[in-house]
Order: C-alpha cells, then sequence, then structure tokens
C-alpha cells in the first residue's frame, strides 16, 4: 500500500486530550470569511492559527474547543482531525482506516456517521469514500467481536469527517454536530432568510461591534438584528443550542463545560437602539418570534414600513446593514426602482451614515446610484454576492458610480484584492479588471 501515515494508528491525535493536553482543530466556515473567522479564534486564546480556504487551522486545548463552538460567530463546524495519510484510492482509505484502534473513539454500544468532502481527480465520490470508511470501522469491530456499532445519519454519538485533497486524507471527529449556524432561536423563517454565519460575518466586516444604532430597514426574518444584538451585547451566538457534538464524547468535561457556558465576563451593555422595519407584515410577525425567541425582544425595535416611507433618521449617525431583494421574484424595472429608491432614501435620509448592502446583480448596485467606499465579495448560498460599504455624505447623489478613481485611492483599494479564499481571488481580479476598463 502508497499510504503514508503520519502517526501510528496505535498514537492518534490526542483524541483523548487530558485537561490542558494541546491539540490542532480545524473550523469551517464560509467562503470570504476566514480573516473574521481567525480573528475570532485569537481571541478566544487560539494558537497556530492559519487561514485556508473556507477553513482556518489552529491549535488549543479542550477548553479552547468548547469555546469555539459556543463563542465563534463565524465557524460552520468545529473539527478535530485525529489521523492524516496518504492513499491513492479508496482501498487504500480502507486499509488506513480499518488500521486504526476504533474502541478508542466507539463501542459498540455508540452510534456513528461519516460525512466526506473530496477535491480529488483520484476520489471522484465523496459517497464512496463515506461507505468504504464505513465498511473499514465495521469490519475492525466484526473480526473482533463478530457485532458492528450502527449507523445513525440523524442523531450519532460520534461524527465523523473525512477530507481528501488529492492523496491527503484527513480524518477527525466533528465536535459541533448539527452546523453551528443553527444557533438555535430561529422559530420562523421567511422566504430567503440569510444564514446565521454570513449574518454575523457581515456584521464583523463592517466593523460594528455596538458602538452605534444599527438598522436594517429590510429585515425579513431578522437575522442581522438579531445577530447584531448578540455581538453589542457580547452574547456568545451558541448559547441557545441545546446540544453540541463533543457532549457525547467519552472524555467531555461536564464542570469545565458549564464554567465556559456560565462565564458571562463578555457581557456588555448595548447604549444604542438596534431598529429593524420591512415591508411585510408577515416577515415582522415572524421576526418577532425569532427575537422573542432569542430573549433579545428589549433591544430591538420592529416596525411594518416600506424604505420610502423613512423621513427621518432614527438618529443622526449609525450603521445601515441589509439584504434587499435579489429580484428572483421580481421584474428588472421594479428591481431597479427598488435599489434607485434605497440609494435615494440613504442619500436623503441617512446622512452621516455608513450603509452595507449585500446584492448580487451589478446593475442593482449600478441603480443605488453612489460611490462605495469598499466592497466585500461574499457568497450567500451558491450565490457570487457583494457587501457595499457606503459612507453617506451630504451632496448631490451621483447618477453612477465613479469607476475613474484616482491612482492613489485605486492601490488603496487593490489591497482588498488579496482575497482569503480562492474563488473571492478569482472574483476580484475580475472586478479590478472590469474598474480598469471602465
Ligand atoms: C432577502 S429578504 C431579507 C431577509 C433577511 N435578511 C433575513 O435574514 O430574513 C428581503 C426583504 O426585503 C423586504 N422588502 C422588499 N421591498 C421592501 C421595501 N420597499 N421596504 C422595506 N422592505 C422591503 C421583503 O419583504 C423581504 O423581507
Amino acid at each position: 500500500m502508497e499510504s503514508e501515515r503520519l502517526n501510528k494508528p496505535d498514537e492518534p491525535l490526542g483524541q483523548r486530550a487530558g485537561d490542558g493536553e494541546r491539540f490542532p482543530m480545524i473550523a469551517k466556515t464560509l467562503a470570504e470569511l476566514e480573516d473574521v473567522l481567525a480573528e475570532e479564534l485569537v481571541a478566544l486564546g487560539a494558537e497556530d492559527v492559519e487561514i485556508g480556504t473556507r477553513m482556518v487551522s489552529f491549535t488549543g486545548d479542550k477548553a479552547l474547543m468548547y469555546k469555539a463552538n459556543l463563542h465563534c460567530r463565524t465557524a460552520l463546524r468545529i473539527l478535530k482531525p485525529i489521523y492524516n495519510f496518504k492513499a491513492n484510492g479508496a482501498d487504500e482509505v480502507y486499509e488506513a482506516i480499518k488500521g486504526l484502534n476504533w474502541e478508542e473513539w466507539l463501542s459498540l454500544d455508540t452510534t456513528f456517521s461519516i460525512d466526506s468532502v473530496v477535491f480529488s481527480r483520484i476520489f471522484t465520490h465523496s459517497k464512496f469514500v463515506t461507505y468504504r470508511v464505513k465498511d473499514a470501522i465495521a469490519d475492525w469491530f466484526f473480526e473482533r467481536y463478530g457485532k458492528r456499532p450502527s449507523v445513525s445519519i440523524t442523531n450519532p454519538d460520534i461524527a465523523l469527517h473525512v477530507h481528501i485533497a488529492h492523496n491527503r486524507c484527513s480524518l477527525s471527529l466533528d465536535s459541533s454536530g448539527e452546523s453551528l449556524h443553527k444557533r438555535g432561536y430561529r422559530v420562523g423563517q421567511t422566504e430567503a432568510p440569510l444564514n446565521e454565519v454570513l449574518a454575523a460575518g457581515m456584521i464583523l466586516k463592517s466593523g460594528w461591534k455596538g458602538d452605534t444604532p444599527f438598522i436594517d430597514p429590510m429585515c425579513g426574518s431578522g437575522t442581522l438584528l438579531i445577530e447584531a444584538a448578540m455581538i453589542g451585547l457580547g452574547i456568545p451566538p451558541g448559547i441557545h443550542r441545546q446540544h453540541f457534538a463533543f457532549e457525547k464524547w467519552a472524555d467531555f468535561d461536564q464542570e469545565l463545560f458549564s464554567t465556559i457556558y456560565n462565564d458571562d465576563s463578555g457581557a456588555r451593555e448595548l447604549k444604542y437602539p438596534i431598529i429593524g422595519s420591512d415591508i411585510s407584515h408577515r416577515a415582522i410577525a415572524i421576526a418577532e418570534k425569532n427575537i422573542k425567541n432569542a430573549g433579545l425582544k428589549k433591544y430591538i425595535e420592529l416596525a411594518v414600513k416600506p424604505m420610502q416611507r423613512y423621513d427621518k433618521a432614527p438618529a443622526p449617525t449609525g450603521v445601515i446593514i441589509t439584504n434587499p431583494p435579489y429580484g428572483e421574484r421580481m421584474k428588472v424595472e421594479e428591481l431597479d426602482s427598488l435599489y434607485d429608491m434605497i440609494g435615494e432614501r440613504l442619500k436623503h435620509v441617512f446622512v452621516g451614515y455608513r450603509a452595507y448592502v449585500l446584492s448580487y446583480r451589478k446593475e442593482s448596485f449600478d441603480a443605488i446610484g453612489l460611490r462605495h467606499s469598499k466592497r466585500f465579495f461574499l457568497y450567500n448560498g451558491a450565490l457570487e454576492c457583494e457587501m457595499r460599504e457606503y459612507e453617506i455624505f451630504a451632496g448631490k447623489r451621483e447618477e453612477r458610480p465613479k469607476r475613474s478613481a484616482p491612482r492613489e485611492k485605486r492601490v488603496r483599494e487593490n489591497d482588498q484584492y488579496k482575497r482569503n479564499s480562492r474563488e473571492g481571488y478569482r472574483r476580484s481580479q475580475r472586478a479590478r479588471r472590469g474598474e480598469e476598463e471602465d
């Protein structure tokens, strides 16, 4: 077999870490949120923090693993690699996995699940990898006991994650279980709710931390409002979750987790209002339920109100972060006039504010008619979106954004083109070419 073991099967990578023992971990995230996630991890005390594609690797102890699950607003899951190896085919994966001492993690009574992600020409089907890993574990137990532990897809005791890039394979324990964007506060949703991790990432990228009023005038089910309130108040995003996968691990330290869970030293007062409105009665009713369920009713003001009816800003300065419709169900003219209205209201009502608009089509941003000061390339599901920042000064609104920025400004803006992810880099190069041609 050509596989190269990076550690001996009887020396797994610290799966039963004793108190204080440090081990490598991987936090997964959405493309382009890697930098904010890395900052969150550093703030929690992570070491050896390195940004990858849709992931950040780091080291820390068991306490940090619990904290990362509870506190990281932009992590989708926290993995604990237990075995790295090379394999040039599914049979070699089978052999490598079967060579481990599976009693370290599983028993005949524990259920397990396997999730595989494959970026490789050698392994084209992630499902096939999953089957071979499952076979290897089942055969390991069968050969010793004549029985095997059961697979449970929906509620496993131990969730395993296999990641293959070319011939490099990594087997991890998934310490989170259900994706961490499932915060546990959402009881209702409108047609296109933002992923909670994306909403938190947008707010963190804007730099807002609770130091000004916060407004979402197209709030839908209230995701940005709730994430903003939790950031402003210093409430951990995972506080409402019923369960983390590590709670079923044999080495689960209930006392340590309780101490971390009950530590409210990061709590802050919120001095400014968080305000949400939407044209739809139904959306506001749903937002109200979600906000109540998150225990944030007294911090968030809600109103049924079309954005065109804003004729006075609620405070002299503030931050607007919003995610208007992208237009899948609208005519192009309606969509353009909606974005034209957004630009017009920002310019006339919200002078002194910083506004962030997440959207999809270039024409929609053009219809806003304001010059952006920054652009962030983000992904909403599979859609290549942008969040543009507008600093709203008094003065005349431009018909369309000026593209020929002075050279000095261009050089400064080019710094932003060093993107986190490969997709982001490709898009930023395209955007730069577009700006230079204009
Ligand atoms: C993409 S959704 C926002 C989703 C929201 N971020 C969430 O997480 O649920 C866009 C929202 O804009 C609202 N909307 C559309 N036109 C509006 C207008 N003129 N004024 C205010 N809200 C509007 C829609 O009712 C919808 O709830």
